[in-house]
């Protein structure tokens, strides 16, 4: 479960959150929804610490990363985008290092099957095209096996093959009890799978269930009016 309360974020004079807050439950995929430039990217840096908050607190499993950082952070998965993998190391050294960091007991060989990444395991991270390059992140996000995932345009460079293929692993792991949060632009795939949208609007996040709602017109409504 992850907890946010109260977060404050600002950019020099650039008010990107004030007082925001919101829960997302295990076994929930929540999405965050807003136009470019809103703070997507700065929320999931703020939950994972790399933004501080000056304000308010932030919890997963009710453990504090103001107050307990390191294992506040094992609870957690984060990485923000393919260009932080490492270019010249390869796809199973990603999942080794995860498995190691997060001790986690996962079966890298079954992972690499699942998000058929096994025919590119010994290829280097610089070999691969956008979609292998997400694949690897959502790969190393399973092997970590953390409770809470966050995940930032996990969508983006995906065709509708892959992003099928995406959103039924993310179902599973939903089935697996983990807490799921990703931002993206990929409307339709949103109202597939979220159990709840997090809207960034006016420097606050309106969450909305997803009771099978038009997404597309919600966002129509939300920011286009
Ligand atoms: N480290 C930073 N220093 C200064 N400004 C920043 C920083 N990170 C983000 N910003 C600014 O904060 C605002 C929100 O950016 P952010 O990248 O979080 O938006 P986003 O909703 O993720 O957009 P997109 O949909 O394009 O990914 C932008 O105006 C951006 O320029
Ligand atoms: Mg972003």
């Amino acid at each position: 479960m992850l907890e946010v309360k109260q977060v404050h974020v600002a950019f020099k004079n650039q008010l990107i959150l004030k007082n925001a807050s919101f829960t997302v439950e295990d076994s929930m995929i929540a999405c965050l929804v807003a136009p470019n430039g809103r703070g997507k990217t700065a929320l999931l840096n703020v939950i994972c610490g790399l933004v501080p908050s000056k304000t308010g607190g932030i919890k997963c499993n009710g453990i504090s990363l103001r107050s307990k950082r390191r294992a506040f952070l094992h609870q957690l998965f984060y990485v923000q985008s393919t260009e932080d993998l490492f270019g010249n190391l390869t796809v199973k050294d990603h999942l080794r290092y995860v498995k190691k960091m997060w001790q986690s007991t996962i079966d890298i060989t079954k992972v690499l099957t699942r998000v058929e990444l096994t025919n590119s395991q010994n290829k280097q991270i610089q070999q691969l095209s956008l979609d292998k390059k997400q694949q690897v992140l959502l790969a190393m996000a399973i092997v970590s096996d953390a409770p809470v995932l966050l995940m930032d345009e996990p969508l983006n460079g995906l065709d509708v093959e892959a992003t099928r293929k995406f959103e039924e692993i993310f179902v599973e792991l939903r089935g697996q009890g983990k807490t799921i949060v990703f931002a993206s632009h990929q409307l339709d795939s949103i109202e597939r799978v979220s159990d709840k949208l997090l809207f960034l609007k006016d420097q606050q996040i309106l969450t909305v269930e997803n009771m099978g709602q038009d997404v597309e017109m919600q966002y129509g409504e939300m920011y286009l009016t």
